[in-house]
């Protein structure tokens, strides 16, 4: 598959950078600027963009690449800081701008590949520094009237950078400068498209699993649903799935993915219901962790149980995605939370080794994928779910009672978002049964009860996220209909908390 390198140097639209290059037909991924070699080659490598970032390139600890990153022997195009970068390093010169410019700036272009079809015309400028000389053998092709170097090229070393910012909306066919840096400075076929890759992807799973059997953990989440639906398309029903539900599902969840799994997808599913002795391993405890870590554990023994009953299996599926590679190659961080997945099964259970075909996407790109395979869009769409489940929305213990009152409540919560027509636009949306207590007034009587909290917040990625604007009209409704439907809660907060500092789930 041909593959960009987009290095992160701390810009607010990196993500960004990485998508267009993959609308633009390439599959690209955003790395550490800091990245090592080998990583940035990958399994595969075109060519690389810097991104921009907040640095002033002579600042002490302005961030930087390693020096092989220019020998690797593929186009580099450089975005605003990135480009600042690529020219001190070959002994430009960089300064403040006497004359700041910010949003969109008209632009005369010279003839040259990288700016094809980008007549003169506006671009969206962000900066205080910019080039003031270049370094030898690059030329300008492009200026603003306080930026004579808006753009530069050094065809020979194949170098190249843009001042201005292609990558947002504001720069009217900015896409062209990635499709052109692609086609005509990177020679992709740029065949990159959720058709394109569904079809390498079933090939390499035939290649790797052959004749053989893969077992697959399916959770009800997207990332599993998708990689199971493209095993069973690459090797039929020598996929067999198993899905646990260890009472910690939403209200309606289990028979209502069971159902997509069997009615809609065909997959040959095996459901086990675990529900009694998961709850049974919990009773009492309320340690966050501790919870996370009895989860873990109960899960991988009815895997176990289950593949044995099955007579094994040569692969084993996992719905891995991109960020979660990431976040686990962050050796050396801090343990926030152990986060339970498929990842914690055992590798002894007898496998000769792992199937993840999602390995290198981000969610948006499996849910286009999803839609590509023809799956439900319910399913798709579904907005992320923890596998530990309600045991962390509950905090202090866990009992029927309380999952009671919490699935009772989640499920009005996401009914009113779900009609608001909220649900695409929001990440996560959930409710938490804070185990608070506190007086009310219901009927001219005094309550005592539960105060039940409503989490909904905004992100692409999970890593960070903002909590989400909900129109207060519809959490009035929300509010008014948790208390009104849900017997033993009195009261609703709205949590307006961000990560970081906050997490997503309160556990
Ligand atoms: P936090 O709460 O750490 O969550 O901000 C980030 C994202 O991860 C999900 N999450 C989990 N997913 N197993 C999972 O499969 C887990 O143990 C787990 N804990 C949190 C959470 O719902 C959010 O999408």
């Amino acid at each position: 598959m041909e593959r960009i390198a987009v290095l992160d140097f701390g810009g607010q639209y990196n993500q960004l950078i990485a998508r267009r290059v993959r609308e633009a037909g390439v599959f690209s991924e955003l790395l550490p600027h800091s990245a090592p070699l080998d990583r940035i080659r990958g399994e595969g490598l075109n060519g690389i963009i810097f991104t921009g970032g907040p640095d002033s390139v002579y600042e002490e600890n302005a961030k930087t690449c390693l020096e092989g990153v220019f020998s690797l022997g593929v186009p580099i195009l450089g975005i605003c800081y990135g480009m600042q970068y690529i020219a001190k390093v070959f002994g430009g010169s960089i300064a403040a701008s006497p004359i700041k410019e910010y949003g969109k700036t008209p632009v005369e272009t010279s003839d040259h590949p990288l700016l094809e079809g980008l007549d003169a015309g506006y671009v969206w400028m962000n900066h205080n520094d910019s080039v003031t000389q270049m370094p030898a053998g690059f030329t300008s092709v492009a200026h603003t009237e306080n930026c004579p170097f808006a753009a530069f090229a050094n065809d020979e070393k194949r170098l190249y950078g843009i001042q201005f910012h292609a990558e947002v909306a504001h720069t009217p066919k900015g896409e062209l400068i990635f499709k052109n840096f692609l086609k005509n400075i990177c020679n992709c076929a740029c065949a990159y498209s959720p058709g394109a890759l569904s079809d390498t992807l079933l090939s390499d799973i035939r290649a790797q699993v052959g004749s053989g059997r893969v077992l697959g953990a399916l959770s009800g989440g997207v990332d599993s649903s998708v990689a199971a639906v493209l095993v069973h398309r690459a090797i039929g029903d020598r996929l067999t799935c198993i899905f646990v539900d260890h009472g910690l599902l939403r209200q309606n969840e289990a028979e209502e993915v069971l159902s997509y799994y069997r009615n809609n997808l065909k997959l040959n599913v095996i459901a086990v219901d675990a529900s009694e002795r998961f709850l049974k391993k919990l009773e009492g405890v309320s340690e966050p962790e501790q919870k996370r870590k009895i989860i873990g554990a109960e899960f991988i023994r009815v895997f176990e149980e289950e593949a044995k009953k099955l007579g094994g299996a040569d692969y084993l599926l996992q719905g891995t995605i991109y960020p979660d590679i990431i976040e686990s190659g962050t050796s050396g961080s801090a343990t926030i939370k152990s986060h339970h997945n498929v990842g914690g099964l055992p590798k002894d259970i007898g496998f000769k080794g792992l199937v993840e075909p999602l390995r290198m996407l981000f969610k948006d790109e499996v849910r286009a994928l999803g839609e590509h395979l023809g799956m439900p869009k319910e399913l798709v769409w579904r907005q992320p779910f923890p596998g530990p489940g309600l045991a962390i929305r509950i905090i202090g213990d866990i009992t029927k009672d309380k999952l009671e009152i919490l699935r009772k409540s989640d499920y009005i919560f996401r009914e009113e978002i779900r009609l608001a027509n909220l649900d695409r636009a929001i990440w996560q949306y959930f409710t938490v049964f804070t185990g608070l207590r506190s007086v009310g007034v219901m009927g001219d009587l005094r309550t005592y009860d539960y105060a039940i909290g409503v989490r909904a917040v905004t992100s692409t990625d999970a890593m960070t996220v903002e909590w989400a604007e909900i129109p207060y009209g519809v959490l009035r409704r929300i509010s008014e209909r948790i208390i009104a439907e849900v017997p033993h809660v009195n009261r609703v907060v709205y949590d307006i908390t961000s990560k970081p500092p906050g997490t997503i789930e309160w556990e």
